[in-house]
């Protein structure tokens, strides 16, 4: 598990968004959030998620920045990202999180950027200069503002009648979708480089589950096979239960009519009237259609959402997450097959079951 600590001094809904895109995965975490503003909105969103937030005052952000990394020390940061920092990080910081201290500036840089350059006044300064795009940076924190290495930049198309809150409002939705990446692909990009990955970081991915695995976690149910000590050192780590992804329980089948019993009492023998022999097919029929409805699309349903979480993890770069969904789609959609067959099948125990009754 990676721990990122955000700095952030404003509304928050960067950091909002990266908590939310990485507690659906389990290899990445906001584990804190440092603010330099006692009534930041980003306090009341993280409280609501569960983030802890230190607040230090300006004078304790510019004259002690050592008590910053003191706060920051029991959170094994492996990354420090700066979504909405009103303030400038001092050197002892930067120094410390070199190669690991992320910002995003909302323009395209080196346009638009520097000293005086933030937040609503870059959407003013771009939309009067009358550019036809503008867009996000994700970089870098070195000591000079808005100057190191460019991790990912995003664009947006500026129409004639662009205003600065529009563009303010579509820079924000870019936003949300690069900086979750631009996080996997620094901590990535460290974990590969010898000597930078911090020792806390458990090295190895994810192996790749087996079939038989996928099935056990397809249908949620347990898979304890013979280990060796070789396996059992490849082992992944335990997901917690807070992060896990369990899929659903399985629908259980609605219990059918008791059957008669098969030496049935004399009254069983006595002749049946014409009209009981008779039966019409029709509610036989409504029977399989209600199970039909109600059984076979819902492994279908499951799927889908397994197959749109892939997708999502996926784009996020979080791919043993991905993987796993795909796995857990997999189950699902082996399971509405064969209920899909259950249930044409089904259709002639129900009449039997049906008719008896
Ligand atoms: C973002 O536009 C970011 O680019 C800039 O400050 C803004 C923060 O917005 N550095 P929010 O507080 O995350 O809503």
């Amino acid at each position: 598990m990676k721990n990122i600590a955000i700095f952030a001094s404003g509304n928050g809904s960067n950091a909002e968004n990266i908590v939310r895109t990485f507690a659906a995965g389990n290899r990445v975490r906001v584990a804190v959030v440092l603010t330099n503003k006692e009534n930041a909105g980003v306090i009341a969103r993280m409280e609501n998620l569960g983030i802890p937030v230190l607040y230090f005052p300006n004078e304790v952000w510019d004259t002690q920045p050592v008590r910053i990394l003191e706060a920051m020390a029991p959170y094994g940061v492996d990354l420090v990202v700066l979504a909405g920092f009103m303030r400038k990080v001092q050197d002892p910081i930067v120094e410390a999180f070199e190669g690991r201290m992320l910002n995003i500036h909302p323009s395209l840089i080196p346009a638009y950027c520097g000293k005086g350059m933030y937040g609503h006044k870059v959407h003013e300064a771009v939309v009067a200069a009358g550019e036809k795009q503008s867009g996000v940076t994700v970089h870098m924190v070195t000591s000079d503002i808005d100057s190191g290495e460019i991790v990912m930049q995003g664009i947006v198309e500026l129409p004639p009648d662009e205003t600065p809150a529009s563009l303010e409002e579509k820079i924000h939705e870019i936003e949300y979708e690069i900086y979750p990446r631009a996080i996997v692909k620094v901590l990535r990009g460290n974990d590969t480089t010898a000597g930078n990955a911090p020792a806390a970081v458990p090295p190895p991915l994810p192996r790749m589950a087996t079939p038989d695995e996928q099935w056990a976690q397809a249908l949620n149910i347990p898979y304890d096979p013979p280990r060796t000590e070789k396996q059992e050192a490849a082992t992944p780590p335990v997901i917690p239960a807070s992060t896990a992804t369990v899929p659903p329980p399985m629908p259980t089948a609605a219990p059918l009519p008791a059957a008669a019993p098969c030496c049935a009492p004399a009254a069983a023998a006595v002749p049946l009237h014409a009209e009981e022999t008779d039966k019409p097919a029709s509610p036989f029929l409504a029977w399989s259609i209600v199970f039909l409805i109600l059984f076979g699309p819902i492994p279908a349903v499951v799927a889908l959402i397994y197959s749109i979480r892939t997708r999502r993890l996926n784009g996020i770069g979080d791919y043993a997450g991905a993987r796993h969904a795909s796995s857990v789609c997999q189950g699902w959609l082996i399971a509405s097959f064969c209920i899909g067959v259950l249930m044409a099948t089904l259709y002639l125990p129900v009449m039997i079951a049906a008719s008896i009754l």
